[in-house]
């Protein structure tokens, strides 16, 4: 997660026993070779990078990751042929994040190693098609054979659990781990995810790349400027450069751009991981007992 997942949320997560991904999103290529490198020191768990391919630098980006032996990546926003053969080919497993069956689909034929199918709730970029979690998973289900894992809305062991059901082997969870100790981001827009309730975020800004934000003044101006049936490029200049760095990052919840899913009304609390991860994990445990058998 852009401007939350540096090395400490990552080897925090795998320290934990699940698995860490650092954003590079939002790193400059040596940036991400530190994270990467402090990641390393404190870990000896598997860890992965997530690579939105929608930046210029990409080939550094894959550079580095190979360089430095990370063996999983998470590719985002883009499409899943360009890079994943040239990663498997050099012993890193491929998981790419799709938000609708036709991509599932066309990342099953690139030859992913595995999907994440993210549904409508989710935090950040987000596909235009509203599908939500719910509905999506059994759908991809249906037509992949690959191992798929589920992402949107997910903070529970129950809702873990019940994305399990639906056909999910395994889940992505990003909003939980944005209120977590170890995220990167600013205390302020920690603390107005904890704040925050059913109702607080929108996906907007589709006609750029849509994304789910908390409604702030930004997100206001953004609507404004809806009403006036704005050009892309009116839009692209609104939201500028950086906004996503000064709203989570830097704490500016006035002009920020804040990234968080609709599950943010289901968090109340600033954790750390490992109780995050076991908080869960025993819910999980303890719904299946209740639920199936
Ligand atoms: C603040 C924030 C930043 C994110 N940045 C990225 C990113 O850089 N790349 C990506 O593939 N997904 C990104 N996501 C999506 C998450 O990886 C994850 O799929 C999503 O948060 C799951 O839904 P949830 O927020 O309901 O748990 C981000 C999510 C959040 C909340």
């Amino acid at each position: 997660m852009v401007w939350n997942s540096g090395w400490r949320l990552a080897s925090a997560a795998s320290n934990s026993g699940i698995l860490g991904l650092i954003g590079a999103g939002s790193m400059y290529p040596e940036v991400l070779r530190e994270h990467i490198q402090k990641c390393k020191q404190a870990t000896n768990k598997p860890f992965g990078v997530n690579v939105p391919m929608l930046y210029p630098n990409i080939q550094e980006i894959m550079d580095i990751i190979v360089e430095e032996g990370v063996k999983i990546v998470f590719t985002s926003a883009g499409n899943p042929k360009t890079w994943t053969t040239w990663l498997q080919e050099r012993g890193i497993t491929v998981v790419h994040v799709v938000s609708s069956v036709k991509f599932a689909l066309k990342a099953q034929e690139a030859g992913v190693d595995a999907i994440v199918a993210e549904g409508f709730e989710a935090g950040g970029h987000n596909g235009r098609d509203e599908t939500t979690t719910l509905t999506l998973i059994p759908m991809v289900k249906e037509h992949i054979h690959i191992p798929l894992i589920a992402a949107g809305g997910i903070a529970t062991g129950k809702a873990m659990l019940a994305t399990m059901i639906l056909g999910a082997d395994g889940v992505q969870i990003g909003s939980r781990f944005v209120a977590s100790e170890e995220s990167s981001a600013h205390e302020a827009f920690k603390k107005m995810v904890v704040d925050a309730k059913e109702g607080d975020t929108q996906l907007t800004l589709k006609e750029l790349a849509p994304v789910r934000l908390l409604k702030n003044e930004f997100f206001n101006q953004v609507q404004e400027l809806y009403k006036t049936g704005p050009t892309t490029e009116q839009l692209k200049n609104l939201l500028g450069r950086a906004r996503a760095k000064k709203g989570m990052f830097e704490g500016d919840l006035v002009e920020g751009e804040l990234e968080i899913g609709q599950i943010s009304g289901l968090i109340h609390d600033i954790k750390p991981v490992s109780k995050i991860v076991e908080d869960i994990l025993s819910e999980y445990e303890s719904a299946k007992k209740q639920h199936l058998f």
